[in-house]
């Protein structure tokens, strides 16, 4: 049988198999930069990675973790609020990446917040290429989390059908509300 993946390692799978050499992705929550690495080995030395977040911290941290692996050139990171995205961002990519929630190991207060994050959902889904793929990772166990959970629940069960594929995948069975995870694959 199986070993079923968490969250996080099911988004990587996923990215891993769908994006090429030369792709260009958008990390809307960097946080400690682990989303991001992936998306800058994915693309090779010809893609391009945009990296999102609000605090100077996660930039730092990802930063040093893409400087340690020898990916910076690859990256270029952007201290924003990812719902002003479409600001700073032009290019059409084939990923994009949320993963919502708080800063490991950083300041708990600063989470993602319902309205701005779907505000850069609408904003990122315009930016995806055809059979581009935004992949949202959503924690609803800690303050605030489950009204954010709950307004993207409702927004992504309202896309049109006929635009885009929207699935769920995450454990059902489980204590301490694990994180689950929505793709979007734009058609
Ligand atoms: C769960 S962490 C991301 C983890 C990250 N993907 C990783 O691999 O380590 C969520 C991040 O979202 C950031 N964040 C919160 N609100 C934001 C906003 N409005 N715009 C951009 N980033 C935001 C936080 O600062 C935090 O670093």
């Amino acid at each position: 049988m199986p070993r079923l993946l968490r969250a996080t390692a099911f988004v990587h799978e996923l990215l891993r198999a769908h994006l090429r050499p030369g792709d260009r992705a958008i990390d809307a929550t960097c946080g400690r930069g682990f989303d991001t690495m992936l998306l800058a080995e994915c693309v090779g030395e010809q893609g391009h990675v945009w990296a999102l977040d609000i605090q100077r911290e996660a930039l730092e941290s990802t930063g040093q973790r893409l400087k340690d692996a020898g990916l910076e050139s690859r990256v270029a990171l952007l201290e924003i609020d990812h719902a002003t995205l479409r600001q700073h961002l032009k290019e059409p990519c084939q990923a994009v990446v949320f993963n919502l929630g708080y800063l490991p190991h950083g300041d708990k207060a600063c989470v993602t917040r319902p309205e701005s994050s779907k505000a850069a959902l609408i904003q990122a889904l315009e930016l995806l290429t055809p059979k581009g793929i935004a992949t949202v990772t959503v924690y609803a166990g800690h303050p605030g989390g489950r009204e954010e959970a709950d307004v993207v629940d409702a927004y992504v069960r309202k896309l049109s059908q006929e635009h885009y594929a929207v699935c769920h995948y995450g454990f059902v069975n489980q204590v301490n509300d694990p994180p689950y995870v929505y793709v979007i694959e734009k058609r």
